[in-house]
């Protein structure tokens, strides 16, 4: 069944916070983890590549060899799921999946599709900007997975703390594929502890 919180964006996004305990008896259901992978992929992209590519660790088994990657953080094998965000370096590689169609159902004209294709395969000489935008891209959809598991009642932690040559080597990551991060999910036993932010006068500037 799938949780529903009916809580407002902004409730949500205030109630969000980074889960280090987790029950590690709760199971989340395929289903549910695909409707919020589905959300997540619903993040804007740069030309709409969708930069990112989802490894699902489903099962204590799978979480258990992620475990030593991600230094023994016990959030790892206590979640209900881990979800490793992998950036896409060859984003340029979906163009025609993601253009082709809409060439062929006449919402596109094939010279803008040509047009658009010179110009992604133009940015993506630059290696340093593929990097940036698989990073960039993948992050986005990391955090709308984010605020879609704590809109349907999970918690999550963004995870930046493992040996990611470690994590390419075990899990035979393609070489197409950066690893961003990984997110635990699953049901906080405590609530995480209270985070605080600078002032915005510290963190804007306005323009003049
Ligand atoms: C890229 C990234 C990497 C992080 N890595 C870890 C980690 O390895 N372990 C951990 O417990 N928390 C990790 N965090 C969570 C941060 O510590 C947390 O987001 C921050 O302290 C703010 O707290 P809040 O998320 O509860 O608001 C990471 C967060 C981000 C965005």
């Amino acid at each position: 069944m799938i949780t529903t919180a009916n809580k407002d964006f902004f409730t949500v996004m205030n109630e969000r916070t980074s889960t280090r305990a987790y029950n590690s008896e709760k199971e989340i259901t395929k289903e549910e983890l695909d409707e919020l992978l589905l959300a997540a992929g619903k993040a804007p992209s740069a030309w709409n590549l969708q930069h990112w590519k989802f490894l699902v660790f489903h099962g204590k088994d799978v979480q258990q060899r992620l475990y030593p990657i991600a230094y023994n953080q016990q959030q790892i094998v206590d979640a209900s799921a881990v979800i490793a965000v992998l950036g896409d370096l060859e984003a340029e590689q979906n163009l025609e999946e993601v253009f082709g169609p809409l060439v062929e159902q006449g919402f596109m004209m094939p010279e803008a599709k040509e047009r658009l294709a010179m110009n992604v395969a133009g940015a993506y000489k630059n290696t340093q900007y593929a990097r940036d935008a698989a990073v960039c891209n993948a992050s986005l959809a990391a955090m709308q997975f984010m605020l879609a598991a704590k809109a349907k009642g999970w918690d999550t932690c963004p995870i930046g703390g493992y040996n990611a040559q470690a994590f390419i080597e075990e899990f035979k990551v393609p070489s197409r594929y950066l690893p961003v991060m990984l997110i635990t999910v699953g049901k906080a036993t405590v609530p995480g502890h209270p985070s605080s932010r600078m002032e915005l006068d510290k963190i804007t500037e306005w323009v003049k």
